[in-house]
């Protein structure tokens, strides 16, 4: 009887624990992803910067289907998302697509994903933002000018940095979901007052953006040095410039990022 009980208030205790953790979501454990993507969007763009700007893989005369008009990086992204929705890649709520309207079904039977979002979550897709952020002004820092040629292997690394961008600049729904939990009351009267001011206020840590900053530039050092047994050789060559890494974060990757956060606080009493 008595171990029934135990094991009884074990299930509740264990319950509620995970309930604050948001399903086993952490500030840490996100902490930790939002780490490891970084490493992701830096081998992104250092493998983006192989080719020059190859501008015709961005220019609407480029390409001639009866059925689509636009550029070719337009149709690549497009086609892929499309072949990836067939796939389950958008069951996954943490996976937003740049064009989401007309997506063919999964043909894949749904994975259990654990629900950790408020579903107003759902509808919060700044993908567009993204986009015009990636070609209107990244592309042009860190990728050299000229023309190779390679227009489609260009397209198909231009959708790898938009993709490792756009989930690490949706992971603030999650940040803010826990957050949010971890204390409420120091969020509702904002939420309740749709004082976005407010909120951005209260997402703002500034010592914590700078750590961010220098440890992306870091990395981009350490991850595009030209290695050699006589590693003396290349000092001060990087494939990516590390302030542009730098500023990418802190221009654009976090104020995107706490930009989600607002919206998705916003709808949380929804
Ligand atoms: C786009 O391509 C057309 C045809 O090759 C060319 O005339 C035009 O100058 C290009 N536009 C840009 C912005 O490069
Ligand atoms: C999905 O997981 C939840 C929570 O673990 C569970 O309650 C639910 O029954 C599962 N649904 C399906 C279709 O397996």
């Amino acid at each position: 009887m008595s171990i029934l009980l135990l094991i009884f208030v074990f299930v509740v205790w264990s319950h509620n624990v995970r309930n604050s953790m948001a399903n086993g979501v952490t500030l840490e454990s996100l902490r930790l992803s939002l780490i490891r993507q970084e490493d992701t969007i830096i081998f992104g763009l250092i493998e983006r910067a192989r080719f020059p700007t190859n501008s015709p893989t961005y220019n609407e005369s480029y390409v001639s289907t009866p059925t689509f008009s636009g550029t070719l990086v337009h149709f690549v992204v497009k086609e892929t998302e499309a072949l990836q929705a067939k796939a389950g890649r958008y069951a996954n709520p943490e996976e937003h697509p740049f064009f989401p309207d007309n997506l063919p079904p999964s043909v894949v039977p749904p994975y259990n994903f654990t629900e950790v979002l408020h579903p107003p979550a759902a509808s919060i897709n700044i993908n567009k933002d993204i986009w015009d952020m990636y070609f209107k002004k990244l592309l042009q820092l860190f990728v050299a000018p000229g023309d190779d040629g390679n227009y489609a292997s260009t397209a198909a690394s231009d959708l790898v940095c938009l993709q490792a961008l756009s989930r690490r600049i949706h992971y603030g729904k999650l940040v803010a979901e826990v957050k949010f939990r971890e204390s409420p009351g120091e969020y509702e009267p904002a939420i309740r007052a749709k004082d976005r001011d407010a909120l951005m206020k209260l997402l703002t840590f500034e010592s914590v953006e700078e750590e961010v900053k220098k440890r992306v530039a870091k990395k981009a050092m350490v991850f595009g040095q030209e290695v050699t047994l006589n590693n003396d050789d290349n000092k001060g060559k990087y494939k990516v410039d590390p302030l542009v890494v730098a500023r990418l974060y802190g221009d654009w990757i976090i104020p995107l990022t706490k930009l989600v956060q607002v919206e998705y606080l916003l709808r949380r009493l929804d």
